[in-house]
């Protein structure tokens, strides 16, 4: 019965909003990051003061790499034997600070993130992913979401973000399976070396099983990478940040509204911000050169790294691979999703203690041993070519509106793409093998971390422009010239920060497979919220 009426709501919501839009021309314009922001502020009232926490007292870990449990054959070719790994996801307790008694997560592995896999490009594998949670969540459900709607309270799917997939491996939202259940999966990994990751993406809930633990890394390593000597083995490292708020029984919170049958909130933010599942922890460092593989795997926080001592980072690579030259950057700026190939090197800071942080909070440490060492790595002037897609490769251009609305206090109840829910016919049916254009109009105030599943794309420009005109002419008038990506975003993405206020153009070529897709805002509070989409790639033929 409650489902029942929840259901009405919800769909006297969207009619009510439906009208709206009509009436208005779409939008209502949002601060939502402001109120999020104090939101967030005012609802964990009881959480742990992290201050009271020594810092730097516990190593940083390093995730287990997955060891494969043998071969098994592909259902559509039973002659192909393929390494065969098996993930399951299980309630684990880890200590994320040596003060603090163990933190209820759920993982794939035993600890948060899960186990790395180890790939190689063009060497395919199986992945069983498997569901052994128990049958209630111990994060609030929002019942009125689509997908949370009359289903089961848990279920995951992984996805493999950043992998080409055919579509009944790529985990596609509504391929969630319950407790007891799993899924096998087919990676052929015909792509270059990249650093992806795995993570839930089951409708309605992804934020909480997310937020939950349920992620870990993948690496997929090419010759080309190979031959340029870069820092390896124990000097590359992947760095992991994701935040939490915590309880002071040292519990992961996820904060709810104050609206009693809707405990949706718009962003979450921690203020504990975790590396590789711990809170401020140390790593002891040689003076050479380090590769780090960096990873935003937070809800919704957009993490912008520097050394204190002002150390540059080297980065090498973004989302899908390798740049074409090392850029020299103090900073780094990661949304939710997005990946970063740095090289730092520490030779010059023999003995030193080096904080990183995110603006004014710290992150992490790094301790620099005192005895020279010799560094056989490299780091070479060129890494490998981008070859620009040419916008006259384009056979479409998509103006695709990035939507919030809001309730009559200002509250952010709603976000959509293109004005469209997920359950709207798909409208983005690009041609197997085509090039399209995507711009995304963002009349918000927020950034929205874009990504596309199962391709990977470059980035155009990003123009400033006036977002009253388009609303109510569906007319362009901009404010500023169109700007190139930065150095450090000019290689191949598939998350793209689509700025507020902005005009975000990528190129994009469709040629993995044919079969439907999604795309979406990578804050998981607004994927959870219908800022998510299916796409099709459509066969010619
Ligand atoms: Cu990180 Cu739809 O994914
Ligand atoms: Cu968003």
């Amino acid at each position: 019965m409650a489902l029942a009426l929840t259901g009405t709501l919800m769909s006297s919501r969207r009619t009510f909003l439906r009208q709206c839009s009509a009436v208005t021309g779409g939008l209502a314009l949002s601060r939502s990051r402001a109120w999020a922001m104090m939101h967030a502020m005012a609802t964990p009232a009881n959480t742990l003061n992290l201050s009271t926490l020594p810092p730097f007292v516990d190593a940083l870990p390093v995730p287990p790499v997955a060891r494969p449990d043998g071969v098994r054959s592909l259902a559509s070719s039973p002659k192909t034997r393929l390494p065969y790994y098996r993930l399951a996801a299980r309630p684990v307790e880890c200590k994320i600070h040596r003060d603090l008694k163990p933190t209820r997560f759920w993982s794939f592995g035993p600890s948060v993130p899960g186990p790395t896999l180890e790939l190689r490009s063009g060497e395919e594998v199986l992945v069983e992913w498997a569901n052994q949670l128990p049958s209630k969540h111990f994060l609030p459900i929002d019942y009125r979401l689509h997908g949370a709607e009359g289903n089961p309270e848990v279920r995951l799917v992984a996805h493999l973000h950043g992998a080409r997939v055919p579509p009944d491996s790529d985990g596609y939202p509504e391929d969630w399976f319950v407790p007891g259940k799993s899924a096998l999966y087919h990676y052929p990994n015909q792509q270059e070396a990249a650093m992806l990751w795995y993570h839930d993406h089951a409708m309605g809930i992804n934020r909480l099983n997310v937020y939950a633990g349920l992620f870990g890394v993948a690496i997929i390593r090419d010759q080309v990478e190979d031959s340029l000597n870069l820092p390896s083995t124990k000097y590359e490292v992947p760095l992991t940040i994701f935040d939490r708020l915590i309880t002071p029984d040292a519990q992961i919170y996820y904060p709810i509204s104050e609206r009693e049958r809707a405990p949706w909130v718009p962003e979450v933010f921690g203020d504990a911000i975790l590396v590789n599942g711990k809170l401020f922890p140390y790593l002891e460092v040689e003076p050479r050169k380090y590769r780090f593989r960096i990873l935003n795997a937070a809800n919704a926080r957009f993490y912008h790294l520097s050394f204190q001592n002002g150390l540059a980072f080297q980065q090498i690579g973004t989302d899908q691979g390798l740049l074409p030259a090392p850029v020299s950057c103090k900073s780094l700026m990661l949304a939710p999703g997005e990946r970063a190939d740095v090289v730092v090197d520490f030779s010059d800071a023999r003995g030193e203690r080096i904080v990183l942080k995110n603006d004014s909070f710290v992150v992490m440490q790094f301790r620099v041993a005192e005895n020279k060492v010799s560094d056989g790595s490299s780091l070479p002037a060129q890494l490998r070519p981008v070859p620009k897609i040419s916008e006259s490769e384009a056979v479409k251009t998509r103006l695709l509106t990035l939507d919030e609305y809001e309730s009559m206090v200002g509250e952010p109840v709603l976000l959509l793409l293109n004005g469209s829910y997920w359950h709207d016919p798909i409208t983005e049916k690009p041609a197997l093998k085509s090039t399209e254009i995507w711009s995304f109009i963002n009349p918000t105030d927020d950034t929205h971390p874009i990504h596309l599943h199962a391709v990977r794309f470059q980035i155009l420009d990003r123009q400033r422009y006036e977002p009253w005109t388009y609303q109510t002419k569906r007319q362009f008038r901009f404010l500023g010239p169109r700007v190139p990506p930065e150095p450090c975003e000019a290689g191949w993405k598939d998350t793209v920060r689509a700025d507020g206020k902005m005009v975000t153009r990528i190129i994009v070529r469709f040629d993995s497979y044919p079969g439907r897709y999604v795309w979406h805002c990578h804050l998981l509070e607004h994927e959870d919220n219908e800022m998510m989409r299916p796409y099709e790639i459509v066969s010619a033929a």
